[in-house]
């Protein structure tokens, strides 16, 4: 068995902001059926540090970024774990990137960079006797390990993939942290890690790592465009060689409707009723004819929420309601709130709740991720397999994974759901009155819940294509 060390700063079950945690909980028994085995390497926050019952300590370092450090090992959720525990970088109370005040932890440069650099450490000098054959390093939290590989006295390079989850965050740092984040001076210029003159701790990544991955097909190809590269399309042109898209999969196990424990289950559509009906009244909302969608959601100028909020009138007038479940700015939090105070078709549940999220994709006909960019998205799986119709913003991820249902599509039998273009709330509106229509003609809509219940949406595809490029990476110099 080949063994690959996935390098995270979230993780589900463990700890979870985004689809990222999703997706590297996922990855290892994913990875498993092809014949690779992933340990993870995670920060020890204190709810990480809580979930250990068994753990060893395999690694100690007196002075890691400005204190002591350990390396535990411990399975959990069928998960082999390496976890960083360094009190003075992950014990704190908050969110696990923002502090008290809703910024950044100011020493966030500090905390990642060391993941990092025990990750290069652990490919240098192993664990015990285990070695890492490949890194598997995801976004900017993990892409400084394999420029301290190279400084790094290493039997053999151990090389490394970096994915992409979001180009949003590039983890920077300003030039003076140079030496307490034990960067080599001469890592710092154009064609290294610098990014007009400060540290960019993504930018290292993209040219330092052997191969690059992102997340959708679609967002590969966007990510080279100024339009979405966010300052860093310039690098990824230059290694356009080395980049490729892998789509997401979801955990089949957990999103099934057919024993998903948080609702009642159901194999055919038809038998989505009893959720909607108990959706409604959750969510205070009317059992009418009209399309009940959902959101699931972060509130950030990328979900493109502000859209839907202009696109509501014209959907409700229609006859749609909306439950949203999210949350995030402070803005966007109030201007829901908002919604939902004027317009009784729409309610909104501000915070993070799993298993609400599980409840509203069994009860929900629909689910709208207006997204301005979406690397490849997660919650329009879901609805997938749950039978909530997806209307989704042609980009990314969601341009990927959902087949939009224009005449021929269903003429052909084979549309799953709405795409809108252009990222505007006048397309979306155009676009959700599309769905109402297609709602209105009940076998039509029930056919495609039936396709698209089918769509796969697991790993079955992709995780063979990561076993695939873990194995060319073992090919590069
Ligand atoms: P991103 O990682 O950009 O936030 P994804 O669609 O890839 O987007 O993943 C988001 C994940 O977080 C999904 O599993 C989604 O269900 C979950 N999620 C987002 N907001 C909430 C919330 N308020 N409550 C519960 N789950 C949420
Ligand atoms: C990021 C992206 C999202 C993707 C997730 C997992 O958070 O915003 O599109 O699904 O990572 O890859």
């Amino acid at each position: 068995m080949r063994q690959a060390l996935s390098v995270a700063s979230e993780c589900a079950p463990l700890i979870k902001t985004g689809g990222l945690a999703d997706v590297a909980g996922a990855l290892p028994a994913a990875m498993l059926e092809t014949g690779w085995k992933l340990r993870t390497l995670l920060p020890g926050y204190p709810s990480v540090i809580a979930a250990l019952k068994r753990k060893r300590v395999v690694r100690e370092d007196a002075d890691l970024m400005g204190g002591p450090a350990r390396l535990l090992e411990a399975t959990v959720a069928g998960l082999d774990l390496l976890v960083l525990d360094a009190p003075h970088l992950y014990d704190r109370k908050g969110a696990i990137y923002l502090g008290p005040d809703g910024k950044d932890w100011p020493d966030n440069p500090e905390r990642f960079a060391a993941l990092s650099w025990i990750a290069a450490a652990i490919a240098a000098e192993g664990v015990g006797d285990w070695r890492p054959d490949v890194m598997h390093l995801h976004d900017w939290q993990a892409s400084l390990a394999p420029v301290y590989l190279r400084e790094m006295d290493a039997p053999a390079h151990v090389p490394s993939l970096l994915t992409i989850h979001n180009i949003a965050f590039h983890g920077m740092a300003p030039a003076s942290r140079l030496e307490g984040l034990r960067l080599p001076p001469s890592g710092f210029q154009p064609d290294g890690f610098e990014y007009y003159g400060a540290i960019n701790a993504l930018k290292a990544g993209l040219v330092y790592a052997d191969k690059l991955s992102t997340v959708s097909p679609t967002y590969a190809r966007e990510l080279m465009l100024p339009e979405f590269g966010m300052g860093l399309d310039g690098v990824l042109r230059s290694r356009r060689a080395d980049l490729v898209g892998i789509l997401n999969g979801i955990d089949e196990s957990f999103w099934d409707p057919q024993t998903d424990p948080e609702i009642s289950p159901f194999k055919s559509p038809k038998k989505k009723a009893v959720n909607r009906a108990m959706l409604i009244e959750e969510f205070g909302l009317a059992h009418t004819d009209g399309p009940l969608a959902v959101v699931i959601s972060r509130l950030t100028e990328q979900k493109g929420l502000d859209l839907l909020l202009d696109a509501l009138p014209a959907f409700v007038a229609r006859g749609g309601q909306v439950a949203l479940l999210g949350s995030g700015d402070a803005a966007l939090e109030a201007a829901w709130r908002n919604a939902a105070d004027g317009m009784p078709q729409v309610s909104v549940r501000i915070g993070y709740d799993e298993a609400l999220s599980h409840r509203m994709m069994a009860g929900g006909d629909a689910v709208i991720v207006p997204s301005r960019f979406e690397p490849c998205g997660l919650t329009q799986l879901y609805g997938l397999r749950y039978g909530a119709i997806p209307v989704v913003a042609m980009t990314g991820g969601l341009a990927d994974t959902v087949i939009r249902a224009n005449d021929a599509a269903l003429v052909a039998d084979v549309a799953t759901g709405f795409q809108f273009f252009p990222v505007t709330a006048d397309s979306l509106a155009d676009a959700l009155g599309r769905l109402c229509d297609l709602f209105a003609d009940k076998p039509a809509w029930e056919r495609m819940q039936r396709r698209a219940m089918r769509h796969p949406v697991g790993w079955s595809a992709s995780a063979p294509r990561y076993a695939a490029l873990y194995e060319s990476l073992g090919q590069h110099p």
